[in-house]
């Protein structure tokens, strides 16, 4: 004989339905809350779609939907004959079935790590989530560049419609081999082009086997700390330096250790007494954001770090393309002897970031480990724009670009130099910048930098303060952490000299 269940009265009371919304879709939301929250209980009858439409003035049509859906989901089930129970569900918790009910209304896909809810409670927390606390970035600018926005090429002479042409050309025929699952290193072309590419115009002897796609240059840099570093491994990061750079290897748990760079780049005495320090992240051709280039001497040492140490060495060339005299500078992974040095290449510097493309060149000893770590990643990146970039290059496209960048980058730093005010009080002169898309000036101390960042700001015009790339425990005193970064590359030279305007006024000193 089966049970008799136990019928519990429904009562819908408190169900207020927004007329100008779709009904049963906020019936369905209603009712399910209802069944989390525990205030319909297991075993409910639920009135008979006809009586429900009535009690809350709908159609029948509309309750109908919304129970089909409750039913799919195994909310509520029907019994023959018998109507509409709530299904018999294992207890939820008041707390659980309340966050899960919020968290299904509101999208938990809009996590937020400044949003420090979710370390408040005392459930067990992973340590990566406790570690994005401290290291996340800040949100990103998304309005379109103005002067003088860091890190942003000339999008506006970007070859839009070649790009076009060569997506079009692709998707008009697509392989079929092409569009499955394809190697997880990235497309065999494009690492052949690379190759070729790096060994030509940086003197850098690779092949193509030992390049892996990335996007952009974070996911090489993040796939690194995924695949180099145990938590509690120090890790010796430039101070300042690129902090995203420093996050990621943070979120592993690699210990950051701020070093002092000075005109030639990362203090190696300094981090020859980091006992700890299993890897070094440096950016020797342009050190970012001092725009130094470290020396060779510093560049030798490095080396004879890693190889005493058995350590690795990060070399990130994000912006390598741009020098200004003679040609771009060998790679410091040239000079690796040993298999020490893995090499990070964007094309968000010459394209733009948005592309997600970049580069990892690596000793050979690593690479079947970067390309399962990438598979268990993503698979492999996407591959319209693997086949396009190659395309690009094959045509000369590429090489083209980076000249016509090039002396683009040039000529707006050229327009920033001339506009640039020699005597307002606390503020540097503008330095020689021989290479990159970006400058820093030196200011007297912190206050007068926040003064004159919120000062541009006020006009419109983006300066960066340096302050924002120190370590935050760093031992530096505040005040020698001043500065301001301006990167010139980002819009023509006719909205920078109006930029420097601005500036000249917004900086020029009352005169009493
Ligand atoms: C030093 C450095 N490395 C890497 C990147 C980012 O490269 P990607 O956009 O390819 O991740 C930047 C961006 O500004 C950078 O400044």
């Amino acid at each position: 004989m089966s049970e008799r269940p136990l019928i519990l009265p429904f009562d819908p009371a408190g169900i207020a339905l927004d007329r100008r919304r779709g009904l049963s879709q906020q019936l369905y939301q209603a009712l399910r809350a209802r069944v989390l929250d525990g205030r319909l209980s297991s075993g409910t009858r639920l009135p008979a779609s006809r009586d429900l439409a009535a009690m809350l003035a709908l159609s029948r049509n509309s309750v109908v939907r919304a129970y089909d859906q409750l039913y799919a989901e195994g909310y509520i089930e029907s019994r023959v004959g018998d109507g509409t129970y709530v299904s018999r569900l294992p207890k939820l918790s008041t707390q659980l079935s309340t966050g899960l009910s919020l968290g299904l209304s509101t999208g938990l896909s809009t996590f937020n790590p400044k949003n420090t809810e979710y370390l408040s409670s005392n459930r067990r927390i992973s340590e990566p989530l406790q570690r994005l606390k401290n290291h996340h970035l800040p949100s990103p600018k998304s309005a379109a560049p103005r002067a003088f926005r860091v890190g942003i090429p000339a999008f506006d002479l970007f070859p839009f419609d070649v790009w076009a042409k060569l997506q079009a050309g692709f998707w008009r025929n697509p392989s079929p081999a092409q569009l499955g699952y394809g190697d997880p290193a990235g497309e065999p072309a494009l690492r052949e082009l690379i190759a070729a590419y790096l060994r030509r115009s940086r003197g850098l002897s690779c092949t193509a086997e030992q390049i892996v796609i990335t996007s952009g240059a974070q996911q090489a840099i993040s796939l690194c700390a995924q695949l180099l570093l145990q938590p509690g491994d120090g890790v010796a990061v430039e101070n300042p330096g690129y902090r995203a750079a420093g996050h990621a290897f943070a979120l592993v748990g690699g210990k950051l250790h701020g070093v002092a760079v000075d005109e030639d780049g990362m203090d190696c005495r300094q981090l020859a007494q980091l006992e700890d320090c299993r890897l070094a992240y440096v950016t020797p051709a342009h050190q970012y954001p001092t725009g130094v280039t470290m020396s060779l001497a510093r560049r030798l040492q490095l080396l004879a770090w890693a190889e005493q140490s058995d350590g690795w060495i990060i070399e990130d060339d994000y912006d390598g393309e741009y020098r200004y005299s003679g040609a771009p500078l060998a790679p410091l992974a040239a000079l690796d002897r040993h298999g020490r040095v893995l090499y990070v290449g964007t094309f968000g510097k010459i394209a733009f970031p948005a592309l997600r493309l970049g580069y990892l060149v690596l000793p050979p000893r690593l690479v079947q480990a970067f390309s399962q770590g990438k598979a268990l990643a993503v698979r492999h990146s996407e591959v319209s724009s693997q086949c396009v970039m190659a395309e690009f290059m094959a045509r000369g496209h590429f090489q083209r670009h980076i000249r016509r960048m090039r002396k683009a980058a040039l000529s707006r730093r050229n327009v920033l130099k001339a506009g640039w005010p020699e005597d307002i009080p606390g503020l540097g002169g503008m330095p020689e910048v021989a290479a990159g898309l970006h400058v820093k000036v030196d200011v007297d101390n912190f206050a007068r930098e926040q003064e004159l960042v919120a000062q541009a700001e006020a006009m419109g015009v983006e300066v960066t303060p340096l302050s924002n790339f120190w370590l935050a425990n760093s031992d530096v005193p505040v005040d020698k952490r001043a500065g301001l970064v301006l990167g010139f590359a980002a819009v023509p030279e006719g909205e920078i000299a109006e930029a420097m305007m601005k500036l000249r006024k917004a900086w020029r000193p009352l005169r009493g």
